[in-house]
């Protein structure tokens, strides 16, 4: 079982290693101890070669979902385009024996490392996605009775890029969209300085093969979660 207890959510964080035993979507369900550990989602990574075309190998220190009304990421499900216009939401588990302050600043980045498509990945990476948790997030007075969340609660963070839809071109392919949760690599609680990617196609890098990666390094930033699907257009 896990001693620790997180339950986030994107958009109106809950407290991160506390317990919040309503919040808890699997509450008590042995479900829960046979989840993805931290390696399980190491290999899928692998596996699907986010590592090492994304990231380098960490180790995760939360599990990572990611979720929209009708569809929910699982280390590479396939999702249809149609079910991610609205941005999603998160929530994660922190794994047993990790701690994180949650004053700490969060970041989400969505990347799609597969533009035009995965065999020439001349335009890669894509950003689709950058949105910053804000610190004073701890607040215990944004959930429903029902512990539901806010997902649109837009004082528990802002978006440095706006969310584009993935939208896969036509006759490309599957498209891995890549969510991950970084955290600052010295885990200060100040508020951290970030700057938006200039522009959205290499993340503003001018270079092919660039993206994520680069602008987390360049802000101090590391992975703690990653989850990711599969989408494609309809016509191929
Ligand atoms: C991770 O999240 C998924 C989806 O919410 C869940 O099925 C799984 O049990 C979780 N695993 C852990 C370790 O919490
Ligand atoms: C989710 O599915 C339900 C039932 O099919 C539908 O009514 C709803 O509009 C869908 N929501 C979104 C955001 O796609
Ligand atoms: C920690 O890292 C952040 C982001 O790189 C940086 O702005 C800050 O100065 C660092 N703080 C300390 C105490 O090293």
């Amino acid at each position: 079982m896990y001693t620790k207890l997180a339950v986030l959510s994107l958009l109106a964080l809950r407290a991160l290693g506390s317990v919040v035993p309503e919040q808890q979507p699997l509450d008590n369900n042995a479900h829960h101890a046979s989840g993805p550990d931290a390696s399980d989602v190491l290999y899928e990574l692998e596996k699907a070669e986010i590592i090492p075309t994304v990231l380098d190998s960490f180790l995760p220190s939360i599990n990572l979902t990611i979720f929209w009304a009708n569809a929910t990421s699982e280390l590479g499900n396939t999702v249809d385009p149609s079910l991610m216009q609205r941005h999603p939401d998160a929530t994660g588990y922190l794994f047993p024996g990790v701690e994180l302050s949650n004053k700490i600043q969060l970041v989400m980045g969505v990347t799609d490392p597969d533009a035009p498509s995965r065999d020439n990945p001349e335009w890669s990476e894509i950003c689709h996605w950058l949105a910053v948790l804000k610190q004073d997030r701890d607040d215990d007075s944004d959930s429903d009775s029902d512990g539901a969340v806010d997902a649109f609660d837009k004082k528990k963070y802002y978006e440095l890029m706006e969310y584009k839809p993935p939208g896969p071109p036509p006759k490309t392919g599957k498209h891995r969209y890549v969510f991950v949760l970084l955290a600052p690599i010295n885990r200060t609680t100040e508020a951290l300085h970030l700057t938006k990617p200039a522009d959205r196609q290499h993340w503003g890098y001018k270079e092919e093969r660039q993206g994520l990666r680069k602008w987390a390094s360049n802000h101090g930033l590391e992975p703690i979660g990653v989850n990711f699907i599969y989408s494609q257009n309809e016509e191929q």
